[in-house]
């Protein structure tokens, strides 16, 4: 039972051991690695069913569209996520270790936490990069098609896909697919594909990452300049009419899909042990990359709503439907392009993360010793870098973008609950550790900011709750049979009780 609590000094996390990583970033890269964590899949695809809603196989609604008022869809969740945002800022800055969430609630809230933190950040990084890089795949699709390049369905559709869609073209995959021993082969080979390249690039090292992310960074800018640029021009105030056609409750249920948008800002904080200066330079990434983000975010949900009926909007490419709807065919193209690399830059910061969460975990001995192996040349964690990047795109290959966007969007927000009760916590414990970065109104923001994730929470369906519920319950398991045993707190507990 002790054990369970124990928490973890931070006075060790702040020592640097054999298995330290190379500090490369500054403040510039960690709000370009923000964007490049945040900009992607959630505005160019997940905001279309934000505003339009979504209907079931039988017609009935599973969620209501948030209309034009996504805006304020958008508006809610960048103060919610700013709220949680200083608080991981505090943290990260106290604490500037690889890992995240999970190292600092190993500091704050005792190892079970800890664990169960880092078992949920799984659901952030390695199943939110699932969604992202099967959207990426339909886009990449699209593009293709535009060059008049089609691929065979049964090679660009995931197997789960296959067997939920309602569209009877999609669903006969399974019958009219090439099958190998029985088994039908419905495979998303482009989402296969992106993840496999991405993983490559990181395996290189992290400065070459950072370098190759600055740049998918500029060009996902540009296309989103261009969409709001273009599309400005073509705004119909009768599409503002009526504002919120589901009042609240569409805003409520839009923010949680389009939460999705935002997850990533907060992934930045995995990079603190490769930036310099951590305590000045990692509150600086996190804020400013969200304030960025959200502000884009508002600008392009206004002219999106603008361009277009916002029922029109139920599609996975909005952005490019909508300005291909308003007769721009060819900007509708080139933002495609701009979407597919955004998303890239996506995986490319999520792929980067979980593997140094692994990584945490595996030198607190709560995963086996081979997952905490640094590359004795790049000094990345190369092991586990390479085990996301299968584990990634193998699910990519056969899974459903919906499926997992849920699921990640109820593991990220209870990640960040228990990081704004962490912070309180860690005032009353260890108050007298040095903050260069200190949460203004502690009580309040810690508090709002739970409350804020578990309001956005209660706006997904009963079946996230449920398969998180099983999510979590199975991490459990591992850890009572694993992580417990071989916890480095525990073996060094029972050493200086036997001496
Ligand atoms: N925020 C990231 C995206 O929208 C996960 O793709």
């Amino acid at each position: 039972m002790q054990q369970l609590f124990r928490r973890k000094p931070i006075s060790d996390l702040l020592v640097e051991g054999d298995h330290s990583l190379k500090r490369v970033m500054g403040a510039g890269d960690l709000v370009m690695l923000a964007i490049g964590a945040v900009i992607g899949a959630g505005i160019f695809g997940a905001i279309g069913t934000a505003a339009a809603g979504q209907v079931g196989q039988n017609g009935e609604i599973i969620r209501y569209g948030a209309g034009p008022a996504l805006v304020f869809s958008f508006i809610l969740l960048g103060v919610a996520c700013a709220l949680a945002g200083l608080c991981y800022a505090e943290l990260a800055s106290m604490i500037p270790q690889a890992g995240s969430a999970y190292a600092y609630s190993y500091a704050t809230l005792g190892e079970l936490v800890a664990w169960i933190i880092g078992w949920d950040l799984i659901l952030e990084y390695a199943v939110g990069n699932v969604a992202v890089a099967i959207s990426w795949g339909d886009y990449f699709n699209t593009l293709l098609n535009g060059l008049n390049i089609f691929l065979p369905p049964w090679l660009t559709t995931g197997y789960r896909t296959a067997l939920l869609s309602a569209d009877p073209a999609v669903h006969g995959l399974l019958q009219t697919a090439p099958h190998v021993a029985g088994v039908p082969i419905v495979v998303h080979l482009p989402a296969f594909a992106v993840v496999m390249l991405i993983t490559a690039l990181l395996l290189q090292g992290a400065k070459e990452s950072v370098r190759a992310n600055n740049i998918m960074v500029v060009i996902k800018l540009l296309a989103l300049g261009l969409f709001i640029a273009v599309g400005a021009t073509h705004l119909n105030p009768a599409n503002y009419r009526p504002f919120a056609p589901n009042g609240f409750t569409g805003i409520h249920h839009g923010a949680a899909i389009v939460f999705f948008a935002y997850i990533g800002f907060d992934a930045i904080s995995t990079a603190a042990e490769e930036t310099r200066n951590p305590q000045r330079n990692l509150p600086i990434g996190i804020l400013g990359g969200l304030a960025i983000c959200t502000l884009i975010y508002v600008v392009v949900g206004f002219v999106l709503t603008g361009m277009v009926p916002y029922k029109e909007l139920a599609v996975a490419d909005p952005l490019a439907r909508a300005l291909q709807l308003a007769g721009f065919e060819r900007v509708g193209w080139i933002v495609a392009l701009g979407a597919a690399v955004s998303m890239s830059a996506v995986l490319l910061v999520f792929q980067y993360g979980q593997p140094r969460i692994f990584f945490a975990m595996a030198r607190d001995g709560l995963l086996p010793q081979w997952a905490a192996r640094v590359h004795p040349r790049t000094k990345i964690p190369s092991v586990t870098t390479l085990f996301t990047g299968v584990f990634v795109a193998a699910w990519s290959l056969i899974g459903d973008a919906a499926e997992t966007y849920d699921l990640t969007n109820i593991g990220t927000l209870f990640a960040f609950m228990l990081v704004s009760i962490g912070v309180l916590v860690l005032r009353y414990t260890e108050p007298a550790r040095p903050r260069p970065f200190r949460v203004p109104f502690v009580w309040a923001v810690s508090l709002l900011s739970s409350a804020g994730c578990l309001f956005i929470m209660k706006g997904l369906p009963y079946q996230a709750w449920e398969r998180f519920g099983y999510w979590l319950a199975l991490g459990l398991v591992l850890y009572l049979t694993y992580g417990y045993r071989h916890s480095r707190l525990r073996a060094r507990a029972i050493e200086a009780g036997t001496r």
